[in-house]
């Protein structure tokens, strides 16, 4: 705890569980103030209270609720440091059983709830020359994909397609716009997602021998959001425990 974030305020969308939320704590530890967002209320109201943090319902799929929840931080705080728009879903649907309602859910919160992000921190951001945007993307898109994930792996793609073009339409403004890009994250939703067979098969992939934790993301979104990262834009860091690594599923093999 070194007070990397001292006063700051910050805005974390998707955090009533998992990645979001140890964005959130990690936050507080390092001395901001931070108001959470999520559209599940009583979730997010018991984190908010864990946490230390108030609590706005909203579902960032929709402007009008993104701009609430940054009229809210300005009405509290008088203006927003850092927003992280970490709100996403996965349904694991094969794409020739994808509708594109399904399709259109998927791109709603992962994808236009990051550009609905953006637009409403840009109004205070702007005035203030000055503020952090920051997004969860995955490798899953930008890099690999598997079975499943059409629609997920386009969504994320898309966030850093949008990184780049905000973080270059932004620098003049003061504002950075970046991502952190996680491997397989051992959060609540991956374990009811995935099977206990996956996350072992999962763990042998990895180099580093294990799933990472919320907290490891939540690490990188620290460095972000803080002065380190003053001189960082249009970028992604990937937080996978080397998972992007291997040419092939031999890697632990050594020569004869
Ligand atoms: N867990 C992983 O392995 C992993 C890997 C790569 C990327 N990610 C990304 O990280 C993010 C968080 O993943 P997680 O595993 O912690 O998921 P999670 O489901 O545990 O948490 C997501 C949170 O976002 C909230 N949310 C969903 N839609 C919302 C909306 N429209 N408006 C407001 N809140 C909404 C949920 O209620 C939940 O609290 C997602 O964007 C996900 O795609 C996760």
């Amino acid at each position: 705890m070194t007070d990397r974030l001292k006063d700051k305020i910050a805005l974390v969308i998707g955090a009533s569980r998992g990645i979001g939320k140890a964005v959130a704590v990690r936050f507080k530890e390092e001395g901001a103030k931070v108001v959470i967002v999520d559209f599940e209320e009583e979730a997010g109201r018991a984190a908010a209270a864990e946490i230390g943090a108030d609590f706005v319902l909203a579902d960032i799929s929709k402007m009008d609720d993104a701009v609430a929840a940054v009229d809210f931080v300005l009405a509290r705080h008088g203006r927003l440091d850092a927003i992280v728009q970490n709100a996403g879903i996965y349904p694991w649907q094969l794409i020739e059983d994808t509708t594109p309602d399904d399709w259109d859910r998927v791109m709603a919160i992962n994808l236009r709830g990051c550009f609905n992000a953006a637009r409403a921190a840009l109004v205070p951001m702007k005035k203030q020359g000055s503020g952090r945007i920051l997004f969860t993307s995955s490798i899953t898109g930008p890099h690999v994909t598997s079975p499943g994930h059409g629609h997920y792996a386009a969504s994320k793609a898309g966030i850093n397609g949008f990184i780049r073009s905000a973080a270059l339409e932004f620098s003049s403004y003061g504002i950075t716009v970046n991502g952190v890009e996680p491997g397989n994250i051992l959060t609540e939703a991956i374990q009811l997602h995935r099977s206990a067979a996956f996350i072992e098969n999962m763990e042998v992939a990895i180099p580093l021998g294990r799933l990472g934790s919320p907290r490891d993301v939540a690490n990188a979104f620290l460095f972000l959001a803080s002065d380190d990262a003053s001189y960082v834009t249009g970028t992604t860091i990937v937080v996978d425990g080397g998972q992007l690594l291997p040419e092939g599923a031999d890697f632990r093999l050594l020569p004869p």
